[in-house]
């Protein structure tokens, strides 16, 4: 497993592009603030928080989920944007949320973070803590830029068909499409996806 603690530590985080993914202000604008349920909004990976922020930045409830107590301690010192706050722990154990439930869930990047291996039990671990009819949204690599050397390395790819295939013994899948917006250079290599939570 990569040790996401000490890239942290070493401040190599290249992932990081110091602002909100562009899908999730694409979808911000066209959905009603329904659309999250209501509760707290998960979002698990979250590294620096910037989707969190953006999400606590229309009025939501949100809780930034990472491995990585680097990264959480450094987003916990900042001035937060409204109901902002974040927790060390890890999406895939049972029982990390001692028996929490929340509305919606936004994945970026933490999916394709992640062994393949394990992409169904983040399935299970979603919906787990998933209120019945909640929505897990999110923006999932397709197409990852990778060099030579690299191909063992996150993010890993995912097709559209493996995707639904592995959130659809939980999760409806209620939309997917290439989203518009994109950060330089991931342009047309992203799927925004929306799945429901069955009852
Ligand atoms: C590629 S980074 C993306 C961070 C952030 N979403 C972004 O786009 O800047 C993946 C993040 O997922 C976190 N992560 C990996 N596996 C995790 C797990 N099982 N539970 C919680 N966080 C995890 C890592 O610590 C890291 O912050």
């Amino acid at each position: 497993m990569r040790d996401w603690e000490a890239w942290y530590q070493a401040g190599e985080t290249p992932w990081d592009r110091g602002s909100a993914a562009p899908p999730l202000g694409e979808l911000l604008e066209r959905v009603e603030p329904g659309f999250w349920g209501g509760g707290t909004v998960l979002v698990p990976g979250c590294g620096a928080g910037h989707d969190v922020r953006m999400l606590a930045g229309v009025g939501l409830d949100v809780l930034g989920l990472d491995l990585s107590e680097t990264a959480v301690k450094l987003v916990s010192g900042r001035e937060r944007a409204g109901g902002e706050r974040y927790e060390v722990g890890d999406f895939l154990a049972a029982g990390w949320s001692g028996g929490r439930s929340f509305s919606a869930i936004w994945e970026h990047t933490c999916y394709c973070a992640i062994d393949p291996d394990l992409r169904s039990r983040y399935a299970r671990s979603a919906a787990e803590v998933l209120e019945p009819g909640g929505v897990l949204a999110g923006v999932f690599y397709l197409t990852p830029t990778k060099r030579e050397g690299e191909e063992r390395q996150p993010p890993f790819a995912v097709t559209v068909e493996a995707l639904e295939a592995c959130f659809a013994p939980w999760f409806e899948c209620v939309e997917g499409a290439v989203p518009e917006r994109a950060y330089p250079g991931r342009e047309g290599k992203e799927w925004l996806a929306v799945f429901r939570r069955r009852a």
